[in-house]
């Protein structure tokens, strides 16, 4: 609180834009830590919600059911990429992915095979409960709490330049070790930096571990739900995961729900005579109708034509700026997938530490657009239904710093 500028004080919200107390209307160019798909406040997902507000709002989801989870497992499942056939509910990202994680642990338990180890790629980031800093491995955020974290095998992530070392070092690690798990963000990872994977060696990196029967468990929370172009960017996969875990844009950024959906074959471990082997995990809010009820009028929109040709709109002027801009001496890369841009800045501390970050921050701020750099790395990820003209005033703005004094 010390160090950081006044927040900026949101009443409003409509479309892509934000509105402050005193009439400031913000672009919000990054969806509002990537949770928004459809624009803020959209009138269908706002009335779907009070409706169900004023029907059931809340019931526990243990021993009791409701409509709107039936429904929204019956229309999501089979969406999801490969064979998925059972969903869990939580209620945020890192819940998601933790449920995800000790779904998998639990299936080796539960057959009396000691497979314990968990492969995690280094610099990843799966949320911010211990689990899951643990489940990313030790890095500088979470140095104050690296004498209570689990050990996980880290592997290098296949990023360009690095294929056949990942592919080395996950080769070894399943000879050396009895592994439950590989837990990945597929094709991009995001708090990292917007990091790409080259999408051939990710597979190759699954096909290893289906070979060795190791689970895999994708974390889509931040490429969920159409960011990398297809609803889920293990589509872009030939191996699929064995288990998927979804949250932000689930409910089109209105209301806190986790999704954890794994195939068939894993749910049939936990499916005993025995409650020993259930999967004994919840949370107060697990499934909340209101939630659900957002998640399914997200859907509604995000399933249409009129969407799809969003998000396309959106990964083609990505391009035509990638193509423009790519090779300028202030940046380290300038690259698109799908409906987000990322923009890597030349800098001494090229990190998240990075001052060039704060003036980013501040230049786009007085230009009334929010951009939220990561360090160094500049990326635009925006609600699905921003306008030409809106992305063209962002690329204008990030044009000024390639040309201007940043
Ligand atoms: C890939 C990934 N996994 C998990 C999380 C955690 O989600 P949440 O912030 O909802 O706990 C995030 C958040 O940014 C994320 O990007």
């Amino acid at each position: 609180m010390k160090t950081a500028a006044p927040p900026l004080p949101i009443v409003s919200g409509k479309g892509s834009t934000l509105i402050t107390s005193s009439g400031e209307r913000f672009l919000d160019g990054i969806s509002s830590w990537w949770v928004n798909l459809h624009g803020h406040c959209h009138p269908h997902i706002a009335d779907k919600i009070g409706k169900q507000a004023r029907e059931l709002e809340h019931v526990l989801f243990a021993g009791c059911i409701h409509p709107r989870a039936e429904e929204l497992s019956d229309r999501i499942l089979p969406l999801f990429p490969g064979n998925m056939g059972k969903i869990f509910y939580s209620d945020n990202g890192s819940t998601a992915v933790e449920v995800g994680l000790k779904i998998a642990i639990q299936y080796w338990y539960n057959q009396g095979i000691p497979k314990t180890t968990i492969l995690s790629f280094r610099n990843g980031y799966h949320g911010d409960t211990l689990g899951m800093m643990a489940a990313a491995g030790k890095n500088e955020f979470n140095r104050p709490f690296w004498n209570h974290m689990f050990d996980v095998v880290s592997i290098t992530p296949p990023t360009k330049g690095n294929e056949e070392q990942s592919l080395r070092e996950i080769k070894e690690a399943l000879s050396h070790h009895d592994v439950a798990c590989f837990l990945f963000e597929p094709l991009m990872q995001g708090v990292a930096g917007m990091i790409p994977h080259c999408p051939l060696t990710l597979d190759r990196l699954l096909a290893e571990c289906k070979k060795q029967g190791v689970l895999t468990i994708a974390d889509e929370v931040m490429t969920g739900f159409g960011r990398t172009g297809p609803l889920f960017a293990s589509e872009h996969l030939a191996n699929s995961p064995d288990i998927l875990c979804v949250s932000k844009g689930i409910t089109g950024g209105f209301l806190p729900l986790g999704a954890t959906v794994c195939t068939r074959d894993v749910y049939e471990h936990f499916h005993a005579n025995t409650i020993q082997k259930a999967f004994l995990h919840g949370h107060s809010y697990t499934a909340n109708p209101i939630a659900c009820a957002s998640a399914l009028a997200s859907l509604d929109l995000l399933l249409t034509d009129s969407c799809e040709k969003k998000r396309k709109a959106i990964g083609k002027a990505h391009h035509t700026f990638v193509k423009k801009w790519q090779m300028h001496p202030k940046l380290i890369r300038c690259e698109t997938l799908g409906t987000i841009l990322v923009l890597e800045y030349r800098d001494e501390a090229a990190n998240y530490f990075s001052s060039i970050r704060d003036s980013l921050y501040t230049h786009f701020i007085q230009r009334n657009i929010l951009l939220r750099p990561l360090g160094n790395v500049l990326y635009v990820l925006p609600p699905y239904c921003i306008t030409g003209d809106e992305l063209t005033s962002i690329y204008l703005a990030i044009e000024e710093t390639l040309e201007g004094s940043i």
